[in-house]
């Protein structure tokens, strides 16, 4: 997607092959700033303090961490534990071990003397499939914002919750990309972006590259989707997921439950879009998913430009307040119209989800 005109994505291995770069999104929308990973720690960080964050987007850059870490060094044992201590970094996006288990397989399969070009080559083309299940989830989205567009002969009012762009993946997005192919291909949309507290993806990141892209967007409170919806403001809600169970139910960033009970009470079709890779084939009930848990100070400070142009953090609670930092929660498969994906249009049960994945089950 675009950044000041000029096609960017968010990560990329540097011009010597021998690092990665990845856009510091802790920075924006105030500063666009390019971070080189030059190890497996480094790696780790950048997914633990969400330098780089959204289920694909970790899992690439989880990718690229093992091809660090063999550089380091190529013994296996080594490398298991690499894997294994990236995997810790983050709790509820699968698209991370399953990564990981990935590159696993191919350092086993490797011999010492290409381990780490073979590391390389399979980093590179989890990034390139990324690229492709995002636009092909555009493909098939883009149809239902088609077909709502030709029955209402209007500008389509879209919902989206937390940043599920091209920033939490490698180009594309999956929630958005359905609403770049809209665009590009000129039916008139416009998104509603939750801001989404505690860490304010939609506010600071989704409103940052919708408005790179000149996609038209309204930033709202967390609370106002309700509101919109009673009032026939919202078209349709495409929201983005970490992990969903072979069997629908849809685990994303805290507040879509929310957004679906919303729309289900006022029948507005309410979809996630998701690559494969954030289908967790072992988890039947959504309530086994690990909810992960952050730090209090992300719910209790605040951060942004004062108006004087500095970047601050306030608090905003009275000193020694009690406060609880869920980062994620799950929307059983009853709310959810269906799932788009690389593969098309489903809805969320097992048995529709295993027919575009037969391979799977
Ligand atoms: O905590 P984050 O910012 O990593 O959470 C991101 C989300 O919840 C996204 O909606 C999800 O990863 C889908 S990304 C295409």
């Amino acid at each position: 997607m675009k950044v000041n005109g000029k096609s960017t994505q968010t990560i990329w291995l540097s011009e010597d092959k021998q690092n990665v770069q990845i856009i510091d999104q802790t920075k924006l929308p105030f500063e666009f700033k390019v971070v080189t990973l030059n190890c497996f720690e480094d790696a780790f960080k950048a997914i633990k303090n969400m330098l780089v964050r959204g289920a694909p987007l970790i899992g690439v850059t989880g990718a690229y961490g093992v091809f660090l870490a063999a550089k380091e060094n190529q013994e296996l044992k080594f490398i298991e534990d690499a894997c294994d201590y990236l995997n810790s970094a983050r709790p509820t996006a699968v698209n991370l071990s399953w990564a990981l288990n990935r590159m696993l397989q191919k350092a086993f399969d490797s011999k010492p003397f290409n381990i780490i070009e073979n590391l390389c080559n399979e980093a590179n083309k989890i990034l390139e499939e990324d690229i492709n299940f995002c636009e092909n989830i555009g493909k098939y989205g883009c149809e239902i914002i088609k077909d709502l567009y030709n029955k209402k002969k209007r500008p389509i009012n879209i919902l989206t919750h937390c940043n599920a762009g091209w920033l939490a993946t490698v180009d594309w997005g999956t929630a958005t990309s359905p609403i770049y192919k809209a665009f590009n291909d000129k039916i008139p949309i416009h998104v509603w972006v939750d801001e989404t507290r505690p860490r304010n993806q939609g506010s600071f990141l989704t409103s940052w590259e919708l408005g790179e892209h000149g996609v038209s967007h309204t930033v709202i409170a967390d609370n106002t989707g309700g509101h919109l919806m009673q009032n026939g403001q919202v078209d349709i809600v495409i929201v983005g997921s970490d992990r969903t169970t072979f069997t629908g139910d849809v685990c994303n960033k805290i507040g879509t439950y929310l957004k679906a009970l919303s729309a289900h009470d006022n029948k507005i079709p309410f979809y996630a879009a998701l690559p494969s890779s954030t289908i967790d084939w072992n988890i039947e009930d959504g309530k086994n998913i690990p909810i992960e848990e952050r730090n209090n100070e992300e719910v209790s400070m605040i951060r942004g430009k004062n108006k004087i142009g500095i970047i601050e953090e306030i608090q905003i609670v009275p000193d020694n307040t009690n406060v609880k930092n869920y980062a994620f929660d799950v929307t059983p498969s009853k709310f959810v119209t269906g799932i788009i994906t690389e593969r098309g249009v489903c809805s969320a049960s097992k048995a529709s989800i295993a027919n575009l994945f037969p391979e799977k089950v």
